[in-house]
């Protein structure tokens, strides 16, 4: 038990409530696999470099590989020790003796555990990214398939201008995209291995990290070994990039929460994704919807935990560091489930056309469409926009919407306001004449869906040319020894 302690620690050993309470066994063993495979890589160095025998250095990595089997196959009962690099080392020891205790030679469970953070992170990166760009793919095409339907768009959550159904789902397709790019940049901060800068700074034995860069795939090794065991920035990073993505999931929940009310009405849920509840007969929730939105405060809450935990650390490792641990396990499978019950329910979200109409006529949303055809007209903007605001006051007075105020009622406020004019209050013309880059008109929508279709390919392709851990263990355990 708790092989991290000399004579110099006192020989005794932890009192059990003190190691209950020091060990991170229960979470890292999520890191067993990380942990194996980067112990295959650095035993690989030792014996390539001499630091120890070849002999002994294959005897402990066909020992790891033996560990990794067992745990495959769900038979690797990892003894209770302060966490999973200690158990590995104990369990390796009990089956294969002696070698064992060269393994540890120019390591620290310092960089060790740098090592087994920074691989989890990259293929949780990779593989998060793989499956957002899917999702941004699907919502492209829905996006394309639904560009006839017009709605209301919404500034302070007063009705805005008439949009189409596939420009607002562009608009939450763009900021995935984004949330899929800071993925991307989450697999940069991966890139540089911590392993073999030890305890904080470095060894006097003759290893060489670029074997060990190698074995991993990483594309270079860190700078400076006092900086590399006290950083976590990958990691926030990795919740940074989770926590922006369930923010933007957070917010086309909440539209879609409204905009599946009775007082919006437009649209509404398959009742195999809606709740109902205990007491009341009629229901029909949103839950998945709220969940979500209820799922971003986690991922900010973990992601400020992080940098609580890292802000007021001196320089170099200390064991708060320990403490990332159940929030960034908990990152990955955040990301995926709320991105797999989205890709569940969007498709099962279905808009009614009709009512979202209304809401564009009810809600005079075609106002400035009208003060622009005065513009075309040459009537300066701040008369027209005077003008419209006196007829939407006259149509308001009378209960008509725009487009049921008659030409005289409209010429009353100004001649300008003939029948032609009058015609732009269509809907979807006035979607249709919106030319502007990045604008509701059909074309624009065409050219960002588009973009973001390309780009998120671009992404997909980089997610899946990130090395696997399953790729790194087959190979490691052939390479050349
Ligand atoms: N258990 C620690 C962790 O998981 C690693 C141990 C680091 N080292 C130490 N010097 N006590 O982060």
């Amino acid at each position: 038990m708790t092989l991290a302690k000399t004579e110099a620690t006192s020989g005794t050993g932890l009192l059990p409530r003190v190691l209950a309470f020091s060990s991170s066994l229960s979470l890292d063993r999520a890191l067993l696999h990380e942990d194996l495979v980067g112990s295959m890589a650095h035993v690989t160095m030792l014996g390539r470099t001499g630091v120890i025998p070849r002999a002994e250095a294959r005897a402990i990595r066909d020992g790891l590989v033996a560990l990794m089997e067992r745990s495959k196959q769900g038979q690797l009962e990892l003894p209770d020790e302060e966490d999973v690099h200690m158990a590995v080392e104990v369990e390796l020891n009990r089956t294969i003796g002696g070698p064992a205790a060269l393994l540890h030679s120019a390591r620290s469970r310092n960089d060790q555990v740098a090592t087994d953070l920074r691989l989890h992170v990259r293929e949780a990166a990779a593989r998060t990214l793989e499956q957002l760009t899917g999702f941004i793919g699907e919502l492209v095409v829905r996006a394309r398939a639904e560009k006839d339907v017009i709605l209301p768009s919404y500034t302070h959550r007063q009705r805005a201008q008439p949009v189409s159904l596939a420009y607002w789902l562009a608009s939450y397709g763009a900021a995935f995209l984004r949330d899929a790019q800071a993925l991307a940049f989450v697999l940069d901060q991966c890139r540089l291995l911590p392993l073999g800068v030890g305890a904080i700074s470095g060894t006097s034995l003759p290893i060489d990290r670029e074997v060990t860069r190698t074995l991993l795939a990483f594309e270079g090794t860190t700078l400076n070994g006092m900086d590399t065991v006290g950083d976590r920035d990958f990691a926030m990073d990795f919740m940074y990039a989770t926590a922006r993505f369930l923010v933007h999931a957070s917010r086309l929940s909440t539209d879609l929460i409204d905009f599946t009310t009775a007082e919006f009405g437009f649209a509404s849920l398959s009742g195999d994704i809606s709740m109902g509840s205990s007491m009341m007969p009629q229901k029909k929730n949103p839950d998945v919807f709220e969940l979500i939105r209820g799922k971003s405060g986690r991922a900010i809450g973990n992601l400020v935990g992080l940098l609580v935990t890292v802000k007021g650390l001196p320089g170099g490792y200390n064991r708060d560091l320990q403490e990332d641990r159940a929030a960034l396990l908990e990152t990955a499978p955040l990301l995926t489930g709320v991105l797999e019950v989205l890709r569940l329910s969007l498709p099962r979200v279905t808009f009614h056309p009709e009512k979202c109409r209304v809401g564009v006529d009810e809600g005079f949303t075609q106002a400035t469409d009208l003060a622009e055809a005065l513009v075309k007209k040459g009537m300066p903007f701040r008369k027209a926009y005077q003008v419209v605001g006196s007829l939407v006051r006259r149509c308001q007075e009378r209960g008509l919407t725009l487009r049921q105020a008659s030409v005289e009622l409209a010429q009353s406020i100004d001649p300008a306001l003939d029948q032609a004019t009058l015609a732009v209050l269509e809907p979807a013309g006035a979607v249709a004449r919106k030319q502007s880059a990045g604008s509701t008109g059909p074309e624009a929508v065409a050219v960002t869906l588009a973009e973001i279709e390309k780009q998120a390919a671009v992404l997909r392709a980089r997610a899946q040319s990130v090395p696997r851990l399953e790729a790194l263990f087959t190979s490691l355990k052939e390479s050349e020894l």
